[in-house]
Protein backbone atom coordinates (compact mmCIF):
# COMPACT_ATOMS: atom_id res chain seq x y z
CA UNK A 1 0.00 0.00 0.00
CA UNK A 2 1.12 3.70 -0.41
CA UNK A 3 2.08 5.46 2.40
CA UNK A 4 0.58 9.03 3.00
CA UNK A 5 2.35 11.80 4.36
CA UNK A 6 0.10 15.14 4.64
CA UNK A 7 1.66 19.03 5.10
CA UNK A 8 -0.70 21.27 6.72
CA UNK A 9 -0.08 25.00 5.38
CA UNK A 10 1.56 25.65 1.59
CA UNK A 11 3.81 28.81 2.26
CA UNK A 12 7.36 28.29 2.04
CA UNK A 13 8.01 25.89 5.43
CA UNK A 14 5.20 23.65 3.99
CA UNK A 15 5.94 23.63 0.26
CA UNK A 16 10.05 22.80 1.21
CA UNK A 17 8.85 19.89 3.44
CA UNK A 18 6.08 18.85 1.05
CA UNK A 19 9.31 18.99 -2.02
CA UNK A 20 11.58 17.01 0.01
CA UNK A 21 9.11 14.62 0.67
CA UNK A 22 8.50 13.86 -2.99
CA UNK A 23 12.53 13.82 -4.21
CA UNK A 24 12.70 11.52 -1.47
CA UNK A 25 9.97 8.95 -3.60
CA UNK A 26 9.17 7.87 -0.37
CA UNK A 27 5.28 8.39 0.63
CA UNK A 28 2.43 10.34 -1.44
CA UNK A 29 2.21 13.91 -0.03
CA UNK A 30 -0.94 15.66 0.66
CA UNK A 31 -0.41 19.58 0.77
CA UNK A 32 -3.26 22.10 2.35
CA UNK A 33 -3.43 25.48 2.82
CA UNK A 34 -7.03 27.51 3.37
CA UNK A 35 -5.89 30.04 0.93
CA UNK A 36 -7.92 29.20 -2.30
CA UNK A 37 -5.49 27.34 -5.13
CA UNK A 38 -2.48 28.06 -2.85
CA UNK A 39 -1.83 23.85 -2.15
CA UNK A 40 -3.64 22.72 -5.01
CA UNK A 41 -1.00 24.88 -7.27
CA UNK A 42 1.97 24.24 -5.46
CA UNK A 43 1.18 20.54 -5.63
CA UNK A 44 0.42 20.57 -8.97
CA UNK A 45 3.91 22.29 -9.65
CA UNK A 46 5.66 19.27 -7.60
CA UNK A 47 4.10 16.79 -9.72
CA UNK A 48 5.51 18.06 -12.64
CA UNK A 49 8.60 17.79 -11.72
CA UNK A 50 8.23 14.55 -11.02
CA UNK A 51 9.29 13.48 -14.14
CA UNK A 52 11.99 15.05 -14.50
CA UNK A 53 13.46 14.45 -11.58
CA UNK A 54 12.02 10.79 -11.42
CA UNK A 55 9.96 10.75 -8.30
CA UNK A 56 6.64 8.67 -8.25
CA UNK A 57 5.35 10.33 -5.39
CA UNK A 58 1.73 11.88 -6.07
CA UNK A 59 1.58 15.30 -4.74
CA UNK A 60 -1.85 16.68 -4.12
CA UNK A 61 -3.02 20.33 -3.07
CA UNK A 62 -6.69 20.95 -1.82
CA UNK A 63 -8.32 23.46 1.05
CA UNK A 64 -10.68 20.46 1.89
CA UNK A 65 -8.85 18.16 4.53
CA UNK A 66 -10.44 15.44 3.17
CA UNK A 67 -7.34 14.77 1.04
CA UNK A 68 -5.37 14.34 4.17
CA UNK A 69 -7.31 10.94 5.30
CA UNK A 70 -5.34 7.70 6.42
CA UNK A 71 -1.79 9.61 6.43
CA UNK A 72 0.58 7.70 8.37
CA UNK A 73 2.68 11.38 9.77
CA UNK A 74 0.99 14.62 8.88
CA UNK A 75 3.46 17.44 9.02
CA UNK A 76 2.12 21.16 11.04
CA UNK A 77 3.13 24.52 9.53
CA UNK A 78 0.56 26.53 9.51
CA UNK A 79 0.61 30.25 11.25
CA UNK A 80 2.28 33.26 10.74
CA UNK A 81 6.13 33.65 10.45
CA UNK A 82 8.13 36.20 12.53
CA UNK A 83 8.46 39.61 11.22
CA UNK A 84 11.50 41.36 12.09
CA UNK A 85 12.53 42.48 15.49
CA UNK A 86 9.47 39.63 16.67
CA UNK A 87 10.24 37.32 18.84
CA UNK A 88 8.97 33.59 18.23
CA UNK A 89 6.68 33.63 21.92
CA UNK A 90 5.11 36.56 19.95
CA UNK A 91 3.45 34.72 17.68
CA UNK A 92 1.78 32.44 20.84
CA UNK A 93 -1.99 33.98 20.87
CA UNK A 94 -2.70 33.70 16.59
CA UNK A 95 -0.96 30.20 16.46
CA UNK A 96 -2.32 28.78 18.87
CA UNK A 97 -5.88 28.89 17.04
CA UNK A 98 -4.18 27.79 13.63
CA UNK A 99 -3.02 25.04 15.42
CA UNK A 100 -5.58 23.64 17.74
CA UNK A 101 -7.88 24.14 14.66
CA UNK A 102 -5.44 22.09 12.30
CA UNK A 103 -4.55 19.70 14.88
CA UNK A 104 -8.57 18.79 15.17
CA UNK A 105 -9.22 18.43 11.82
CA UNK A 106 -5.92 16.08 10.96
CA UNK A 107 -6.48 14.16 13.98
CA UNK A 108 -10.43 13.12 12.76
CA UNK A 109 -8.89 11.66 9.73
CA UNK A 110 -6.14 10.64 10.74
CA UNK A 111 -6.47 8.59 14.11
CA UNK A 112 -3.19 6.81 13.48
CA UNK A 113 -1.06 9.26 12.70
CA UNK A 114 2.25 10.90 13.93
CA UNK A 115 2.15 14.73 14.37
CA UNK A 116 5.57 16.44 13.51
CA UNK A 117 4.89 20.26 14.82
CA UNK A 118 6.71 22.92 13.01
CA UNK A 119 4.61 26.02 13.66
CA UNK A 120 6.31 28.54 16.78
CA UNK A 121 6.56 28.82 19.48
CA UNK A 122 7.44 25.50 18.47
CA UNK A 123 7.78 24.04 22.09
CA UNK A 124 4.08 25.65 22.78
CA UNK A 125 2.44 24.37 19.94
CA UNK A 126 3.71 20.87 20.50
CA UNK A 127 2.25 21.13 23.51
CA UNK A 128 -1.25 22.30 22.70
CA UNK A 129 -0.98 19.90 19.71
CA UNK A 130 -0.71 16.89 22.72
CA UNK A 131 -3.66 18.41 24.24
CA UNK A 132 -6.23 19.17 21.64
CA UNK A 133 -4.82 15.32 19.83
CA UNK A 134 -4.73 13.28 23.03
CA UNK A 135 -2.29 11.20 21.88
CA UNK A 136 0.31 10.01 23.50
CA UNK A 137 3.43 12.08 23.71
CA UNK A 138 5.77 9.68 21.18
CA UNK A 139 2.95 10.90 18.84
CA UNK A 140 3.41 14.32 18.67
CA UNK A 141 6.91 15.91 18.28
CA UNK A 142 8.30 18.81 17.30
CA UNK A 143 11.08 20.12 15.00
CA UNK A 144 13.63 22.26 16.09
CA UNK A 145 16.84 20.89 17.47
CA UNK A 146 17.86 19.73 14.13
CA UNK A 147 17.66 22.92 12.92
CA UNK A 148 18.78 24.50 15.53
CA UNK A 149 21.90 21.96 15.86
CA UNK A 150 22.04 21.89 11.98
CA UNK A 151 22.66 25.61 12.24
CA UNK A 152 25.47 25.16 14.86
CA UNK A 153 27.50 22.44 12.71
CA UNK A 154 27.17 24.80 10.10
CA UNK A 155 28.95 27.97 11.78
CA UNK A 156 31.48 25.33 13.02
CA UNK A 157 32.24 23.18 10.06
CA UNK A 158 32.78 26.60 8.11
CA UNK A 159 34.96 28.14 11.16
CA UNK A 160 36.86 24.44 11.13
CA UNK A 161 37.38 23.96 8.04
CA UNK A 162 35.88 20.67 7.74
CA UNK A 163 32.99 19.05 6.37
CA UNK A 164 29.78 19.67 7.67
CA UNK A 165 29.43 15.12 7.86
CA UNK A 166 32.40 15.20 10.26
CA UNK A 167 30.89 17.99 12.99
CA UNK A 168 28.14 15.89 15.42
CA UNK A 169 26.43 19.03 17.50
CA UNK A 170 23.26 18.67 19.46
CA UNK A 171 21.69 21.96 20.76
CA UNK A 172 18.90 20.81 23.26
CA UNK A 173 15.82 22.76 25.70
CA UNK A 174 13.21 25.00 23.89
CA UNK A 175 13.44 27.10 20.42
CA UNK A 176 14.37 30.19 21.71
CA UNK A 177 17.13 32.46 22.74
CA UNK A 178 16.97 30.22 25.75
CA UNK A 179 18.28 27.21 23.57
CA UNK A 180 21.23 25.23 24.70
CA UNK A 181 23.68 23.75 22.92
CA UNK A 182 25.98 20.91 24.36
CA UNK A 183 29.23 21.99 23.92
CA UNK A 184 30.81 18.79 25.63
CA UNK A 185 29.35 16.62 23.24
CA UNK A 186 29.85 18.83 19.93
CA UNK A 187 32.85 17.12 18.50
CA UNK A 188 34.71 16.78 15.22
CA UNK A 189 35.75 13.10 14.91
CA UNK A 190 35.28 12.36 18.57
CA UNK A 191 37.39 15.49 19.30
CA UNK A 192 35.40 17.66 21.64
CA UNK A 193 34.88 21.53 19.97
CA UNK A 194 36.27 22.86 23.49
CA UNK A 195 39.37 21.93 22.10
CA UNK A 196 39.81 22.76 18.82
CA UNK A 197 38.24 26.35 19.22
CA UNK A 198 39.43 29.12 21.78
CA UNK A 199 36.48 29.60 24.25
CA UNK A 200 35.58 32.86 23.44
CA UNK A 201 35.16 32.15 19.72
CA UNK A 202 33.37 29.04 20.83
CA UNK A 203 30.80 31.48 22.70
CA UNK A 204 30.19 33.93 19.74
CA UNK A 205 29.50 31.27 17.43
CA UNK A 206 26.51 29.34 19.98
CA UNK A 207 25.45 32.61 20.46
CA UNK A 208 25.08 33.31 16.43
CA UNK A 209 23.46 30.02 16.88
CA UNK A 210 20.78 30.82 19.34
CA UNK A 211 20.32 34.20 16.92
CA UNK A 212 20.41 31.77 13.55
CA UNK A 213 16.85 32.13 12.74
CA UNK A 214 16.48 35.75 13.63
CA UNK A 215 19.42 36.37 11.56
CA UNK A 216 17.70 35.40 8.68
CA UNK A 217 14.37 37.12 9.23
CA UNK A 218 16.27 40.40 9.64
CA UNK A 219 18.12 39.09 5.89
CA UNK A 220 14.97 38.02 4.73
CA UNK A 221 12.65 41.33 5.84
CA UNK A 222 9.25 39.05 5.26
CA UNK A 223 8.75 35.58 6.37
CA UNK A 224 11.33 33.30 8.12
CA UNK A 225 13.72 30.26 7.22
CA UNK A 226 12.35 27.72 5.49
CA UNK A 227 14.87 25.67 3.66
CA UNK A 228 17.01 24.67 6.62
CA UNK A 229 13.53 24.35 8.77
CA UNK A 230 11.67 21.76 5.40
CA UNK A 231 15.01 19.76 5.79
CA UNK A 232 15.19 19.04 9.43
CA UNK A 233 11.14 18.50 9.17
CA UNK A 234 11.83 16.10 6.12
CA UNK A 235 14.67 14.42 8.06
CA UNK A 236 11.83 13.19 11.01
CA UNK A 237 9.45 12.12 8.37
CA UNK A 238 12.05 9.85 6.97
CA UNK A 239 13.53 8.58 10.28
CA UNK A 240 9.75 7.41 11.15
CA UNK A 241 8.54 6.01 7.53
CA UNK A 242 11.61 3.77 7.46
CA UNK A 243 11.61 3.42 11.10
CA UNK A 244 15.53 3.91 11.18
CA UNK A 245 15.51 4.41 14.92
CA UNK A 246 17.71 7.77 14.91
CA UNK A 247 18.69 9.54 17.27
CA UNK A 248 17.87 12.93 16.54
CA UNK A 249 16.87 16.11 18.85
CA UNK A 250 13.48 16.83 18.83
CA UNK A 251 10.77 18.65 20.98
CA UNK A 252 9.35 15.90 23.01
CA UNK A 253 7.11 16.62 26.42
CA UNK A 254 9.43 14.94 29.31
CA UNK A 255 7.87 13.07 32.28
CA UNK A 256 10.59 13.15 34.12
CA UNK A 257 13.47 12.70 32.28
CA UNK A 258 16.47 15.72 32.92
CA UNK A 259 13.95 15.73 36.20
CA UNK A 260 11.72 17.54 34.37
CA UNK A 261 8.09 16.79 34.25
CA UNK A 262 5.30 18.01 31.50
CA UNK A 263 7.45 20.63 29.47
CA UNK A 264 7.75 20.15 25.67
CA UNK A 265 11.55 20.56 25.26
CA UNK A 266 13.98 19.36 22.73
CA UNK A 267 16.39 16.54 23.79
CA UNK A 268 17.55 13.42 22.15
CA UNK A 269 15.04 10.93 21.19
CA UNK A 270 15.15 7.58 19.06
CA UNK A 271 12.83 8.39 16.22
CA UNK A 272 10.80 5.77 14.13
CA UNK A 273 7.89 4.01 13.32
CA UNK A 274 6.10 4.79 16.53
CA UNK A 275 7.30 8.02 16.41
CA UNK A 276 9.24 8.61 19.67
CA UNK A 277 10.55 5.67 20.89
CA UNK A 278 12.60 6.62 23.68
CA UNK A 279 13.95 9.75 24.87
CA UNK A 280 18.16 9.86 25.67
CA UNK A 281 19.18 11.38 28.71
CA UNK A 282 22.56 12.95 28.01
CA UNK A 283 24.82 13.94 30.59
CA UNK A 284 24.89 17.52 30.89
CA UNK A 285 27.73 19.69 32.89
CA UNK A 286 26.37 21.95 35.68
CA UNK A 287 26.37 24.96 33.46
CA UNK A 288 24.70 23.01 30.58
CA UNK A 289 21.81 21.51 33.10
CA UNK A 290 20.97 25.35 34.51
CA UNK A 291 20.79 26.35 31.00
CA UNK A 292 18.09 23.65 30.37
CA UNK A 293 15.97 24.39 33.32
CA UNK A 294 16.44 28.19 32.10
CA UNK A 295 14.85 27.11 28.94
CA UNK A 296 12.60 25.14 30.72
CA UNK A 297 11.16 27.84 32.69
CA UNK A 298 10.92 30.28 29.51
CA UNK A 299 8.54 27.22 27.43
CA UNK A 300 6.36 27.18 30.90
CA UNK A 301 5.94 30.62 30.99
CA UNK A 302 4.59 30.69 27.36
CA UNK A 303 2.72 27.93 27.79
CA UNK A 304 0.87 29.26 30.53
CA UNK A 305 -0.42 32.12 27.84
CA UNK A 306 -2.39 28.86 26.51
CA UNK A 307 -4.75 28.74 29.73
C1 LIG B 1 13.78 29.61 12.66
C2 LIG B 1 12.33 29.81 12.83
C3 LIG B 1 11.57 29.23 11.71
O1 LIG B 1 14.44 29.22 13.62
O2 LIG B 1 11.92 29.32 14.06
O3 LIG B 1 14.26 29.85 11.55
Amino acid sequence: MRQKVSVIGAGNVGATVAQRLAEMDLADVALVDVVEGLAEGKALDLSQAGPVLGYDSRVEGSTDYAVTAGSRVVVITSGLARKPGMSRDDLVTANAKIVGEVTGAVVERSPEAILVVVTNPLDVMTELALRVSGLPRGRVVGMAGILDSARFRSFLAAELGVSVRSVEAYVLGGHGDSMVPLRGATSVAGVSVMRLLPAERLEEIVQRTRDGGAEVVRLLKSGSAYYAPGAAAAQMVEAILRDRGRILPCAVRLEGEYGVQGVVVGVPVKLGAAGVEQVLEVELSTEERSELERSVAAVRETVAVLG
